[in-house]
């Protein structure tokens, strides 16, 4: 059990942290861009050179390879994850007075894309050990008034599609993705963005697919869907200043694009690096009194977006390992139906396990960077945190 202080424990010398040790970062993306440097600076040169900044060959060429790397047959890029989201269910209709299902426990924007259409979100909380949506919760919250359900894939993890396909199925609705953070995780063999009725991603630039800059995607083997939203993103318009539908902006830039399409090329093997990590940490960290390592679900194979330990008083282990020069996240401390954006709305909501899990992970360092001595530094750190206390 963790109990006490760590605090004091600090002020010894033997304890102090190493100054001369480099920080290890929660993602180091310096690194993963001084990998990458010719074909990024090939791909900017390539746009300069063309000329042509929006809505050109490398969106075309992007939009294609990441659609077929998730096995659909659309790819409609985007601004960012969050309208990637919005404009799907803009895309099929949802609005006010329908209602969603999301998962209690994800990043807020999941369920601000609801709020942006005029729906309403209705959180369903999660599997204590894997940390995604519990389909077994899911039923008791469908209401004549839902229209579709968000599966996130949390932390690189795939939500479990099989229940929720059931009752999406049963119940007529709409099953969507939010595959921000799982860039070519797997369900059962097939790649996230080709397992619901249409997926979201994110490129946000620590994603495991990131641009340098904000980006998104849509992909879905709906076509119709893919032009609504190609209308929506760009005015409303199919043709220049032809405008079927009150539309906005919300673009894939080509210089994104170019990055991406570099990027693409490398993420299987990037990704693979953070299995490794993860198998590491799983191996060094298992059986730790007052530890406890994320759990992989039956037919998931993570991407690890983030390797999310839960630990009791989570502060003083965040402290820690900030002390000891190392880099930790926590994704998310405050549920969004706790937060000040939504706790109006959501008095008397009692979701405990997302509740507990804001209250006690903590996201280590990951990434297809992360070395093995800085990993170890990693481990030693975790572990002589728990000897202290
Ligand atoms: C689960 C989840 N959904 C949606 C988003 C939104 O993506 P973006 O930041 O590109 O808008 C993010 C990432 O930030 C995310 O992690």
């Amino acid at each position: 059990m963790i109990t006490t202080a760590i605090t004091t424990s600090f002020s010894t010398p033997r304890e102090a942290p190493n100054e001369s040790s480099e920080r290890i970062e929660l993602l180091d993306l310096k690194a993963a861009h001084r990998a990458l440097r010719e074909p990024l600076e090939n791909a900017w040169r390539r746009v300069r050179d063309s000329a042509s900044f929006i809505d050109g060959d490398e969106l075309r060429r992007f939009e294609g390879d990441f659609a077929r790397y998730c096995g659909v047959r659309h790819g409609v890029g985007v601004g960012n994850g969050l309208d990637a989201l919005r404009l799907i269910l803009e895309g099929y209709g949802i609005g006010p007075g329908d209602e969603v299902i999301v998962p209690a426990h994800t990043f807020i924007a999941t369920w601000l894309s609801v709020t942006a259409v005029g729906a309403t979100p209705v959180p369903v909380d999660v599997d204590a050990r894997t940390m995604n949506i519990d389909p077994d919760r899911v039923e008791r919250s469908i209401t004549r008034r839902t229209r579709a359900i968000i599966a996130v894939h949390l932390y690189g993890q795939p939500a479990p599609m099989d229940g929720l396909r059931t009752l999406a199925d049963h119940y007529g609705l709409f099953l969507f993705e939010d595959a921000a953070q799982a860039h070519g995780a797997r369900w059962r063999g097939r790649r996230v963005g080709g397992l619901g009725d249409a997926a979201a991603f994110s490129f946000y630039p620590g994603k495991n697919l990131g641009a340098l800059g904000d980006g998104g995607m849509v992909v879905s083997n709906d076509a119709e869907l893919a032009e609504s939203i190609r209308k929506l993103r760009n005015y409303g318009a199919g043709e220049k200043y032809l405008h079927d539908c009150i539309g906005g902006n919300s673009r894939l830039d080509e210089l994104q694009a170019a990055f991406l399409n570099e990027k693409l090329r490398v993420l299987d093997g990037w990704n693979g690096r953070r299995r490794v990590c993860a198998a590491i940490y799983d191996e060094a960290l298992r059986d730790i009194p007052g530890l406890l390592l994320p759990v992989v679900g039956p037919g998931a194979l993570p991407v690890w977006h983030q390797y999310v330990i839960r630990v009791e008083r989570r502060d003083a282990l965040a402290d820690w390992l900030e002390q000891n020069g190392i880099g930790h996240g926590i994704h998310y401390p405050v549920p969004p139906h706790r937060s000040p954006a939504y706790r109006d709305h959501y008095r008397g909501f009692e979701l405990p396990v997302s509740e507990a899990l804001a209250a006690s992970v903590l996201s280590l360092p990951m990434g297809p960077h992360l070395g093995i001595e800085q990993q170890q530094r990693v481990i030693d750190a975790v572990l002589g945190y728990i000897a202290h206390v």
